[in-house]
């Protein structure tokens, strides 16, 4: 496996006190350079695994404004017949999302499919108890399939079921509604309400952090390792071609964390085919060099499960081995007290609308990265969310759409990260961070397409120097940079808004290139990178 190998303690060239915001990157001495820079070999013959497409997913949840007001706005001036926001789509397609979960969330712990299909005028509004907000169904099932064949052919659904107020039953109708060509009860009522065709859900998720407090009907792992197993073994009835996702911990850093994983999978693990795991990072206390760390944290937890699943395998002698979904991972700053006003009960109200940062694009990048270099395992990841909520794109209800920072890094490696991850091994200098020991400055990964080209993800996690890279080309057809973007910005608070939608966006470096067969660059301070190599 890929691991960090930090070289002797170079030498630091940091200032001290605070860094100014118009302060320019520290520029190396040229010995300075020789001991700071970071190194990797890339070697075709030695590879991670191929990417699987739904790496680059998205979440869509009833959640404040991610569907009313994001994605569908009847009567907004882009809007077309289906209410769905064309300048959202577009934005959506350029960030390049190939799944999208879907429609929770601890919303769906307490829905009800059936209030979302049918006719608009008859559908109920309804309490969602999870956000404590007014649901009008105006958006469902079918409003989404629209939205996901309107984002492109690529876009696969990832449809989570309620486990927690419902179960067996329910989860047996709606894949019935959705997925039977006709002639039964079900399937009629989808044709008769406007869907001939069968959706062809293939992917479906048992249930949404069903370990966790807040979860309506949160359950015990036992409890609901022996739903998600009647339930996974009723729907293999239905079609023995689905593939489930059975609910991991709700987070790392809950007590029951692996214990959990444990006794779910000993129900599950023959019946299931991935795993979910849930992660949300963000500064604390002002310890941005921790946060900057944080794929140690998200590095850990996947090793941690894979070695679990790899353990229950083991145990029930089984030749199977089960996959990751990612279906939920972003910066949150959960801690921040909303800065909008919302009442109980409000359709649509402004929650969790975090405004990004580029420090925090950077770590995305880093968080990007670290699911990249597990693409052996990981078969699906949902960056939650799409819109407004924690989301890479901003939308005002009547006005524009916008990127956020994290728009960035998502949409170049969706773009450039398909095909076969290397294995990187980073020799790098290390810093000291308060959560994490010494860490690497450099985190990196790089992929190489199916015409051969490679493309170098890589994030300098100092934050007042640049750090040199070299990588060695063994045995890989590529001799020039095609293009080496970075996003990183002087002020270390940079955001997008709505007055400055494009305060953040990756910028050309000049000076990398190929010689005696290594790549040379040089990465700005706090900066994400895309070095693309043909
Ligand atoms: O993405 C926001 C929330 O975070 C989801 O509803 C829930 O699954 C998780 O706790």
């Amino acid at each position: 496996m890929p691991h960090a190998e930090p070289t002797e303690p170079a030498e630091r060239t940091e200032r001290t006190g605070p860094t100014e915001p118009t302060e320019r990157p520290e520029r190396l001495q040229r010995t300075e350079r020789a001991t700071r820079t970071a190194r990797f070999t890339l070697d075709p013959d030695f590879t991670v695994g191929p990417v699987d497409p739904r790496l680059f997913g998205s979440f869509v949840e009833h959640l404040g404004r991610c569907v009313y007001t994001g994605i569908h706005e009847p009567g907004h001036p882009a809007a077309d017949e289906d209410g769905l926001r064309t300048d959202v789509l577009e934005l959506v397609r350029e960030l390049g999302v190939t799944a999208v979960r879907y429609p929770g969330g601890n919303f769906v712990s307490g829905y009800r499919w059936e209030d979302g299909v049918g006719p608009v005028e008859q559908r109920p509004r309804r309490l969602d108890a999870a956000w404590r907000s007014t649901e009008t169904n105006r958006f469902g099932l079918s409003e989404f399939m629209a939205f996901l064949r309107k984002i492109g052919p690529r876009a696969e659904p990832v449809m989570a079921l309620n486990l927690g107020t419902r179960g067996i039953e329910e989860a047996m109708d709606l894949v019935e509604y959705a997925n039977h060509p006709g002639g039964t009860e079900l399937s009629d009522r989808r044709i008769a309400h406007g869907d001939a065709n069968p959706f062809g859900i293939r992917l479906w998720c048992l249930g949404n952090e069903m370990d966790g407090t807040w979860q309506t009907g949160q359950k015990t792992a036992a409890e609901y390792g022996r739903l998600a197993a009647q339930a996974a073994r009723a729907l293999r009835q239905i079609d023995p071609g689905l593939e489930l996702v059975v609910c991991g911990s709700s987070a790392r850093d809950l007590p029951t964390f692996a214990a959990w994983e444990a006794t779910v999978l000993e129900e599950t693990y023959e019946v299931v085919d991935h795993v979910s795991l849930h992660a949300y990072y963000e500064e604390q206390d002002g310890d941005r060099d921790s946060f900057l760390a944080s794929a140690v944290h998200m590095e850990a937890f996947i090793r941690e499960v894979i070695a679990t699943c790899d353990h229950v395998g083991a145990r029930l002698k089984s030749p199977k081995r089960l996959t990751l979904s990612f279906d939920e991972w972003n910066v949150w700053y959960q801690r921040r007290p909303n800065p909008h006003p919302v009442e109980d009960w409000q359709e649509a109200p402004r929650l969790l609308e975090d405004v990004y940062t580029v420090t925090d694009a950077v770590v995305l990048g880093t968080l990007l990265i670290t699911l990249l270099r597990h693409a052996d395992r990981i078969a699906v990841a949902c960056l939650a969310q799409l819109v407004n909520v924690i989301a890479p794109i901003m939308t005002e209800p009547g006005g524009p759409a916008w990127r956020q920072t994290v728009f960035h890094p998502f949409a170049q490696a969706a773009r450039h990260g398909h095909g076969t991850v290397l294995d990187v091994r980073v020799d790098a200098p290390t810093y000291p961070t308060p959560k994490y020991g010494d860490v690497p400055l450099l985190h990196a990964t790089a992929v190489r397409g199916e015409d051969g080209t490679v493309t170098v993800f890589a994030v300098n996690r100092d934050q007042r120097a640049e750090l040199p890279l070299e990588v060695a080309l063994r045995g890989l057809d590529v001799s020039r940079v095609v293009e080496h973007t970075a996003l990183a910005d002087a002020d270390p608070e940079a955001r997008n808004t709505l007055d400055a939608p494009d305060r953040v966006v990756p910028h050309a470096v000049e000076g990398a290139g190929v010689a005696d067969g290594r790549l040379r660059a040089v990465l700005e301070p706090m900066s994400w990178n895309v070095i693309r190599l043909a």
